[in-house]
């Protein structure tokens, strides 16, 4: 699957500019700066073809990647971030939750949490919310390359506890680092083995 192009399709702000449900489709959700962006362009092998920033926000709309003819990736804006006005804040997040609950060929969401700060209450927040809309979800890891062994040890067990409350979590937690291109080949196989 990776070994075909991806393209930019299309950047979305509201449900109907949502391109047709004809493919299959994995997103990437998690906090505002947690790595969505930089993870969707080390899985396809680009160096910006999803726009990634230090600054938390970057992604604003929801912006659909072709992989191959066959797949679709998805890059959303991140949640818990409260710097900008309020209003803009509550679009997006209204538009994630239509989205994340009502996308037909949704088959799986990555969830990605930051190997340094392990699952939050804005985490669980859409956990829930996958959960109540019956969307398999599977956490990724992010920023690996960031934290010693034993840090990373002790997140992974609360990460796992959390887990355990979510009926709709996918029970392998994967470990990336983008620097380091640590678990991108993992979760490659892992998404060309959906079906
Ligand atoms: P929003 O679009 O604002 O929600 O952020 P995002 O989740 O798309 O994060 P983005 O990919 O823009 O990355 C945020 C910052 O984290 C950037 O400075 C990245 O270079 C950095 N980053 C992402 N992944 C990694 C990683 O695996 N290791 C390290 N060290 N830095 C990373
Ligand atoms: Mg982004």
């Amino acid at each position: 699957l990776f070994a075909a192009e991806s393209q930019f399709l299309k950047g979305v702000v509201a449900m109907d500019g949502l391109p047709e449900a004809d493919r299959l489709e994995v997103c990437f959700a998690g906090r505002s700066n947690v790595g969505k962006s930089t993870l969707i362009n080390a899985l396809t092998g680009t160096k910006a073809l999803a726009r990634a920033s230090n600054t938390p926000g970057r992604t604003q709309e929801i912006n659909f990647f072709t992989q191959g003819a066959t797949h679709y990736l998805v890059d959303l804006p991140g949640y818990g971030y409260a710097n900008a006005p309020l209003p803009v804040v509550e679009k997006w997040q209204r538009l994630l939750k239509k989205y994340l609950s009502g996308r037909a060929n949704l088959r799986r969401a990555f969830v990605l949490i930051d190997t340094r700060h392990g699952v939050k209450a804005v985490d669980e927040e859409i956990m829930t919310l996958l959960d109540q809309s019956a969307v398999t979800f599977q956490v990724v890891m992010t920023k690996a390359d960031k934290v010693k062994a034993a840090e990373r040890d002790k997140i992974l067990d609360q990460v796992r506890g959390a887990l355990s409350k979510h009926p709709a979590a996918y029970p392998e937690i994967v470990l990336t680092s983008s620097e380091k291109s640590e678990g991108i080949e993992t979760l490659r196989a892992i998404i060309a083995g959906l079906d």
